[in-house]
C-alpha cells in the first residue's frame, strides 16, 4: 500500500530531522518553566492515539465539527466556489477533507501539509482512490515554518487554506497571528485568478467541566498520547525519561481562555537528554500544549489583525464549535 502511494504521489519530504528535534527539546528543557514542543506528539503512534482521542465520548470537538460540516457542506462549498486548489495544514486522517472534496465543484488540487509521514501517506492514498481527478500534492513538513508549496498543473480559480480541528488554538496568540498571516499569503499567492481565503475550525469558550473532561478522557487515551512524547524522545534522541515518574494534567485557565496541558514530574528526578542532565522537582510541571478557545467576536478581531475578514460562520445548535470562512482583505 505504502509503496503504491509513493509511486503514485511524489511526497515532498521535509520532516524535521533528529538534530532539529534535539535542539527544540534541549531549548525547551533549559527554559523556566520547562516546556516541550507539541508538534512532536505526532509520530506514527501519536497520530494513531490522536485518532482515538477524537473518538472518545468526552472529546466533543471532532464530532461537533464533522456534524457542522455535514449540515452545511452545500453552503460551505458554495462559499469556496469552483476550481479551487485546497491546501490543508495538519491534515491528519482526512475525514473532514473527504466530505469537503466530495462537495466542492471540480477542485483542481489537494496539497496536504502534515508532519506525520504515516498519517499523510495513509490519508492521501485513500483520497487518491476516491478522487482520481484531483491532483494530489502531499508535503510532509512542519507547517509552522514558511515553505513554498507545490503549484497545481491546472490553474485554479483560487487557493483555499483548510485548517480544521481548532489546531490554531494550539498556538499562543502571537504565533496564531503569524500563522493566520502565513495562510493569507498562501491564499493570495497560491496561484489562481482571485484572492482565496481560509476555511478554519475554531473551538468556542464553554464551561470548565466540559472543557476539562475533553482533555482528560476517562479511558486515559489523552494521557497516553501526551506521555508518548517522552517515549518518542527516548527512542529518537536516546533520552531516559522514566514513564512511571510522569503524569498528564490538563486544566482550564479562564483568564487566558485556554486549556493548558502539562506533563508533571511525580517525584524529584534527573533526566538525561543529548548528553545533558535536567533536574525535575517533585510536582514540577512541564508545559506541552495550549488549546485556546475563542468567542466569535474575539476570533473575528484576531482574524482582522491578520488581514482576514469573517465572511461565513457555521456553528452547532449548542454553539460548542464553529467553522468559519475567512476572506482575504
Ligand atoms: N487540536 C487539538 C485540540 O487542542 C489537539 C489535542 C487534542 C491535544 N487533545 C489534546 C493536544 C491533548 C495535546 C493534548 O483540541
Amino acid at each position: 500500500m505504502i509503496g503504491t502511494a509513493l509511486r503514485r504521489f511524489q511526497l515532498e519530504d521535509r520532516r524535521p530531522r533528529r538534530d532539529e528535534i534535539l535542539a527544540d527539546a534541549l531549548r525547551g528543557l533549559a527554559s523556566h518553566p520547562k516546556r516541550l514542543p507539541s508538534k512532536y506528539f505526532y509520530d506514527a503512534r501519536g497520530s494513531q492515539l490522536f485518532e482515538r482521542i477524537c473518538e472518545q465520548p468526552e472529546y466533543y470537538p471532532t464530532r461537533t465539527e464533522l456534524a457542522i460540516m455535514r449540515d452545511n457542506v452545500g453552503a460551505i462549498a458554495a462559499a469556496l466556489g469552483p476550481n479551487v486548489r485546497v491546501v490543508e495544514y495538519g491534515s491528519g486522517s482526512g475525514l473532514k477533507t473527504r466530505l469537503l472534496l466530495r462537495h466542492l465543484q471540480s477542485p483542481v488540487a489537494y496539497v496536504p501539509v502534515e508532519i506525520s509521514r504515516s498519517a499523510l501517506t495513509e490519508s492521501v492514498t485513500g483520497l487518491g482512490h476516491e478522487f482520481p481527478y484531483i491532483e494530489m500534492l502531499p508535503v510532509c513538513a512542519d507547517f509552522t515554518r514558511p515553505i513554498k508549496l507545490p503549484r497545481a498543473a491546472r490553474a485554479p480559480r483560487q487557493t483555499v487554506v483548510y485548517f480544521p480541528g481548532s489546531t490554531l488554538g494550539n498556538f499562543a496568540p502571537d504565533d496564531a497571528l503569524r500563522l493566520l498571516r502565513q495562510m493569507r499569503v498562501e491564499a493570495g499567492q497560491g496561484g489562481g485568478a482571485l484572492n482565496g481565503g481560509v476555511l478554519i475550525g475554531i473551538d468556542l469558550v464553554k464551561d470548565r467541566a466540559a472543557l476539562e473532561a475533553a482533555y482528560n478522557d476517562a479511558a486515559g487515551v489523552t494521557a497516553e498520547f501526551t506521555l508518548n512524547l517522552l517515549l518518542r524522545l527516548n527512542r529518537e534522541l536516546g533520552a531516559d525519561f522514566d514513564l512511571g515518574g510522569f503524569r498528564h494534567r490538563a486544566r482550564w485557565h479562564p483568564l487566558a481562555g485556554r486549556i493548558e496541558t502539562h506533563i508533571v514530574s511525580t517525584r524529584a528526578q534527573r533526566v538525561r537528554v543529548g548528553g545533558q542532565v535536567f533536574e525535575f522537582a517533585e510536582g514540577e510541571p512541564m508545559l506541552v500544549e495550549y488549546s485556546c478557545k475563542y468567542s466569535l467576536d474575539g476570533f473575528a478581531r484576531l482574524a482582522a489583525r491578520a488581514g482576514l475578514r469573517v465572511a461565513g460562520v457555521w456553528t452547532d445548535p449548542a454553539r460548542q464549535f464553529s467553522v468559519q470562512w475567512l476572506a482575504c482583505g
